[in-house]
């Protein structure tokens, strides 16, 4: 049985499967007829993925755990392995977990008897964002084979660059990387081009924030959006059919000019909302794997997509 910890873990199948019950879920009600309980366990901060969790969560009519680090037995001593342990004693039926460690699942992995879901690992991966942005590219162009990607900003910190860079390799993109010095990352294997050149040719200017937490050192120059990032002179070089994405939060006037975030180009605000949909989708097929859920529910909510 598989926990949710990568995109590369799905098959290009699998990927567009989801993504298609994710628009399915946008306009149908789903609700699972057991009563099943989900933890979300995040020992990093988090506005969108622990919100819009909880909102996909409730949508599916589960009830929901929260957890507060910081008020929590963890603040004794307690390990990330015993905190889910002690979940999955008390009958939580999924886990959605976020912490800061880049290998976090390895504590878990085969001795938690129970689905895990990835909501954020360290600078490693972030799978459902990915899944929310491949979802939100695939609503704008129709497909993603072929289009020309950009990720620019702090590769080097990034879990969100690494889930996009890979997946959408996989599914066909032409992926750059564009970044101030000391912020790329030899790891990943795609050209680097600068913002200037990226604007010109790219489908998608796909943004990140400074990973300020994950720094050892202060590493931003007061120059930052003029060298860097997408000012509103770049953004009218854009190809007119181009859209702006950005995971949020924002550093506004660092990696974006404020204006342009709710510019016509920006779905920033529509990967939020496809975030909801996408982690029902996804819960609901670790579910379903898991024989957690009752599979001819499963099967009446499936459909909804193939007839859609
Ligand atoms: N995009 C993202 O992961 O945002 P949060 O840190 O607010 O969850």
């Amino acid at each position: 049985m598989r926990h949710f910890i990568s995109v590369n873990q799905l098959t290009v199948e699998e990927i567009y499967s989801i993504l298609e019950t994710a628009e399915a879920y946008r306009n149908q009600k789903v609700t699972l007829n057991n009563q099943l309980f989900a933890a979300n366990i995040f020992f990093e901060p988090s506005t969108r993925t622990k919100m819009s969790f909880i909102v996909a969560q409730k949508k599916l009519g589960m009830e929901v755990l929260d957890f507060h680090s910081e008020s929590s037995s963890v603040r004794k001593g307690e390990s990330l392995y015993d905190t889910a342990k002690t979940f999955e004693s008390i009958g939580s039926n999924l886990l959605i977990i976020r912490h800061q460690s880049d290998s976090w699942f390895e504590e878990l992995d085969s001795r938690i008897s129970i689905p895990v879901i990835n909501a954020g690992a360290g600078k490693e991966e972030h799978p459902t964002q990915c899944m929310l942005d491949l979802m939100t590219i695939h609503q704008e162009y129709g497909s993603i084979n072929g289009l020309k990607v950009v990720i620019v900003g702090d590769i080097k910190h990034s879990r969100v660059a690494r889930s996009n860079a890979l997946a959408l390799h996989r599914l066909g993109a032409e992926v750059y990387l564009s970044a101030a010095p000391g912020f790329e990352d030899e790891e990943l294997d795609f050209p680097y081009i600068s913002i200037d050149q990226a604007v010109e040719i790219c489908d998608v200017v796909m943004l990140l924030r400074i990973q300020h937490e994950r720094h050892l050192h202060k590493a931003e120059s007061t120059d930052y959006l003029e060298l860097y990032g997408l000012t509103k002179e770049r953004e009218r070089k854009m190809k007119n059919h181009a859209i702006i994405l950005h995971p949020a939060p924002i550093n506004r006037g660092v990696e974006i000019d404020t204006d342009l975030v709710e510019c016509c180009r920006s779905r920033i605000f529509k990967q939020m909302e496809n975030g909801v949909y996408v982690r029902m989708a996804i819960m609901m097929n670790v579910l379903n794997e898991w024989g957690i859920i009752d599979e001819n529910n499963f099967k009446e909510y499936k459909a909804l997509a193939v007839n859609r």
